[in-house]
């Protein structure tokens, strides 16, 4: 048996039970321009600048077995994300809480991926004040998506440090407000995939390391946690999992971290909503420790999933 088995087995009935379902909106729902529509037949306007210009920020809580987690951290977060932007919602936070709540509860989906973007809005092109675009409000409900899928998390996935890109500087894009420039992600997969990799870690061009595409890294050496303290996205699993290893009795350092220190640890972890805690356990090609999945891992990977139905972290969905 797995030790991801306990959190998996419901889980695969859950899906079961939601390919069965009838209810037009149980592969997604959308909220566009007012109206609630079946995923696939939401559309954004062609001349929001969010298409135009990447200009635009987003976030993505999720729900577990009925049950939403963290909601109101994400909601912290994409508000401090917008006032960075200077972008102001059109609806006020309670509104975007209370319809994605509704949202989930109307497409009947216990596992879901739920996203809420600010974009700037339409402006004709070339025709561009920022300050003047109203602000546009979507938001998204999916079935959860895994960034690492059961199989890959039950023995480890692979990762390279990147050589041929480096993560976008914090002085050009601000990386704590969670973006869509993937330029530079996107250029690192397909480096990690030449490489015969699944996923690439990007440095800061000066010998630290950052994050990788759609997620925050986790070290474990010595039996101490190390996180890169800037250019990253200050990211909720990354804080969810902080907080669970200090209850752990386990050291945390949040800092600048060499990217030596990757090569040197016993245990690496991607962290991210859209997945939770992902074990790497091969790293340039070589095994990360003994290329397990380790015991810290094994440990924060459990308290990760129980602390989905711990009501300090979540809250349960009322389905119709
Ligand atoms: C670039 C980047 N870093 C880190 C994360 C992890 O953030 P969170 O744990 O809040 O999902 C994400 C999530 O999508 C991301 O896109």
């Amino acid at each position: 048996m797995s030790y991801t088995d306990y959190i998996f087995n419901d889980y695969r009935r859950r899906c079961d039970e939601l390919e069965a379902s009838t209810n037009p909106f149980a592969k997604g729902i959308a909220w566009v321009g007012g109206d609630y529509v079946p995923v696939a037949e939401a559309k954004i306007p062609l001349l929001d600048q969010g298409f135009m210009k990447s200009d635009l920020t987003y976030d993505v809580p999720a729900v577990w077995d009925g049950r939403f987690f963290r909601l109101d951290d994400h909601l912290d977060r994409f508000e401090a994300s917008m006032k960075k932007l200077r972008m102001v919602s059109p609806i006020p936070r309670q509104e975007i809480r209370d319809r994605l709540v509704e949202m989930v509860a109307k497409s009947g989906i216990r596992d879901a991926y739920v996203m809420m973007f600010m974009t700037r809005g339409l402006r004709y092109v070339r025709q561009y004040a920022p300050e003047d675009c109203p602000n546009h409000c979507y938001l998204l409900v999916t079935p959860y998506l895994w960034v690492m899928g059961e199989e890959v998390q039950k023995a480890g996935g692979s990762a390279v440090i990147a050589r041929t890109v480096r993560r976008i500087p914090a002085g050009a894009i601000d990386p704590t407000v969670k973006n869509l420039q993937w330029g530079d992600f996107t250029r690192a997969i397909f480096e990690a995939r030449d490489r015969g990799a699944m996923y690439p870690i990007l440095s800061d061009g000066d010998g630290n390391l950052t994050e990788g595409s759609g997620f925050n890294v986790v070290l474990v050496k010595d039996g101490r946690i190390y996180t890169p303290r800037r250019g990253v996205l200050e990211g909720v699993t990354r804080k969810t999992v902080l907080k669970l290893a200090e209850r752990l009795g386990l050291d945390c350092v949040v800092d600048d971290i060499p990217v030596q220190l990757a090569y040197d640890s016993e245990e690496i972890m991607f962290v991210t909503t859209a997945g939770g805690v992902m074990p790497i356990t091969i790293l340039d090609g070589q095994p990360v420790g003994d290329g397990q999945v380790g015991p810290v891992t094994k440990t924060l990977w459990k308290a990760y999933w129980d602390a989905h139905s711990d009501p300090e972290f979540s809250f349960p969905i009322n389905y119709y």
